[in-house]
């Protein structure tokens, strides 16, 4: 069902004792909201995080896993050591793993198999650099991310899909797409999934806006119908920030 969603992804940011101080400020500060609220703490702050906010309307996820159950894979976290420590979501194909940490549409359509086959829900993330949109090939780039990780998956599968338009040239720059780009993109995203699925699936999956979002410009960009929440970099480790983000909803 298409729910509204603000997540905050602390990228790798704060430590055990400054994770602990957000969250102290975080539980002080939640009110009821009509979005789901959900954090990204790095992985060493999961089991802690998830503890602390166990009784709180607030979501520990993960910023991102391996698709192998187990093995031979220094340095990774596979799926179920996230479900061990309580944490049922993951943000998958977030821009700076792919390209920082290489992560191409085949590698991601292995981790969406990987969490879906064990009953996670996915945040997955997608968007053109400036390059593509200078030269009008936004929809195109866009297009070919969805359907490259995504489309081998039956409808169903999209119950546990969110999808999050993070245009890269908006990541951490302080520059925005327009309310207006992101509507027209959302819309697009939607009429690809009505063109490969139904209008049906198109229309129950939550698509986020991320980049640069702030408590100046959040409510106008979420006002926006195919728009149903935020993917937050920056401006959510501040809680006074977050939240004034989460409460433009
Ligand atoms: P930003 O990051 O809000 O700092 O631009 C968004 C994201 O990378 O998810």
């Amino acid at each position: 069902m298409r729910k509204q969603i603000v997540a905050g992804n602390w990228k790798m940011n704060n430590d055990l004792a400054q994770t602990e101080t957000l969250i102290t400020e975080l539980k002080k500060q939640i009110q009821t909201s009509k979005a789901e609220v959900m954090i990204a703490p790095v992985f060493t702050n999961l089991w802690p995080s998830f503890q602390a906010l166990r009784k709180h309307d607030i979501e520990v996820i993960a910023q991102n896993m391996h698709f192998a159950d187990s093995g031979a894979y220094t340095g990774e976290v596979g799926p179920g050591m996230l479900l061990s420590v309580g944490i049922k979501t993951v943000i998958l194909g977030h821009s700076e793993r792919r390209a920082y940490f290489n992560e191409t549409d085949e590698i991601l359509a292995k981790k969406v198999d990987a969490a879906l086959k064990h009953g996670m829900r996915i945040i997955f993330c997608f968007g053109e650099e400036l390059n593509d949109r200078k030269s009008g090939n936004h929809e195109s780039v866009v297009e070919n991310q969805i359907k490259n990780a995504l489309f081998h998956l039956d409808g169903k599968a999209f119950e546990n899909i969110v999808l999050a338009y993070e245009p890269v040239w908006a990541i951490g720059t302080g520059e925005t797409a327009s309310p207006e780009q992101a509507q027209e993109m959302h819309a697009f995203i939607r009429k690809t999934l009505s063109g490969n699925y139904s209008d049906a699936i198109a229309n129950s999956v939550s698509i986020l806006y991320g980049g640069s979002v702030k408590p100046s410009n959040a409510r106008e960009i979420f006002s926006k119908p195919d728009v149903d929440g935020g993917l937050i970099g920056g401006a959510s480790l501040e809680a006074k920030d977050f939240f004034a983000i989460v409460n433009a909803i």
